[in-house]
């Protein structure tokens, strides 16, 4: 069910988009867009990116408020580590299945099970999860946040079951445990469906989010002849743009929500960018509309609020995320 928008009749129109600068130039605001965002809110985003780009971004800032275009989680990721500014979101009600996954009661009671245990918790969770988490990462450096844990540690790493099984498989390490959460978009992106394509598609790259079902059928396929190993990519979306711009196929089958061909056809208007699943959309990510966008510039709405004492306990797990992984583009 879709919930209504504000502002709906808004048109995305050259007025719209002088009106939202102006508002946000006036306030020393600045917009940042996730890449899963509707064009026309990533094409007005002063920075669109992945979500480790733009947590940095968020701290990096000069700005007063940043109107972060995402979900909801992002929006408090850089409230914690921007506790100092204003952070509204478009629309508050733009959830994301992935982060309920998981309650902070339920990682309390798994971290009484493995004492003296390290919890990774992906970024896609909430700030009361993060309190409890000595370390977040995000789909670009969960990789290397798990690698730097002393080999020896179990390791606890919630929420998402697909990425989980991708740090593990890349990282070779066996005392991971892995929380059975998963996000409803990715996990419909199914291997049935990639195989067909892949078929079809010989040539074409496999761009996989590693929090989708389907990365083990893509390594299935790899292993079996039906695609060469090198054109399967286990990629954040941010890392997927990049590829974007060096690979030298003519086609890129995308496993992840539809929203992110928009700044792959950017990068690389000359490559044949195709969906391996085109309904893979998320209706939270959607909320974040024009009209939605206006009327946070425009009524200073809604405002990310998080209790200090909870901001306060997630703050180092989003601090030490921060500081693991390449920074790209400058960011
Ligand atoms: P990245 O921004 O790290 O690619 O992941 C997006 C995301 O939250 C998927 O649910």
């Amino acid at each position: 069910m879709t919930l209504p928008s504000f502002y709906e009749d808004v048109v995305p129109d050259e007025a719209w988009a002088s009106e939202v600068k102006r508002l946000a130039r006036e306030q020393n605001a600045v917009i940042l867009a996730h890449n899963y965002q509707l064009p026309e809110i990533q094409d007005i985003a002063d920075h669109t990116g992945d979500t480790l780009a733009l947590s940095r971004i968020a701290t990096n800032s000069s700005a007063d408020k940043i109107i972060f275009c995402g979900v909801h989680f992002m929006a408090e990721t850089a409230k914690i580590i921007a506790p100092h500014k204003s952070v509204l979101i478009p629309d508050a009600r733009a959830g994301c299945s992935l982060a309920d996954s998981i309650t902070v009661d339920e990682l309390r009671e798994w971290k009484s099970e493995y004492p003296g245990a390290v919890v990774v918790s992906y970024v896609n969770t909430t700030a009361a999860v993060k309190g409890e988490t000595d370390i977040c990462c995000t789909s670009s450096n969960a990789v290397d946040v798990v690698a730097s844990i002393p080999s020896d540690r179990d390791v606890l790493f919630c929420p998402d079951q697909f990425l989980g099984a991708h740090v593990k498989r890349e990282t070779g390490r066996q005392n991971m445990h892995i929380w059975a959460g998963e996000c409803h978009v990715h996990a419909g992106i199914n291997g049935a469906e990639l195989s067909a394509r892949a078929a079809a598609k010989p040539d074409a790259d496999l761009f996989i989010h590693p929090e989708c079902g389907c990365a083990t059928s893509a390594l299935y396929l790899a292993g079996e002849g039906t695609v060469s190993p090198e054109r399967v990519k286990i990629l954040s979306t941010g890392d997927m743009v990049q590829a974007a711009r060096s690979t030298s196929a003519e086609s890129v089958l995308v496993a992840t929500e539809v929203g992110l061909l928009h700044q792959l056809r950017k990068a690389a208007p000359e490559i044949d960018f195709q969906a391996v699943n085109p309904h893979a959309t998320c209706r939270y990510v959607k909320m974040i509309s024009p009209g939605a966008l206006l009327r946070s510039l425009r009524e200073g709405k809604d405002e990310v609020i998080v209790p200090q004492d909870v901001a306060d306990r997630a703050r180092n797990a989003v601090e030490r995320m921060l500081a693991i992984g390449r920074p790209k583009d400058g960011v």
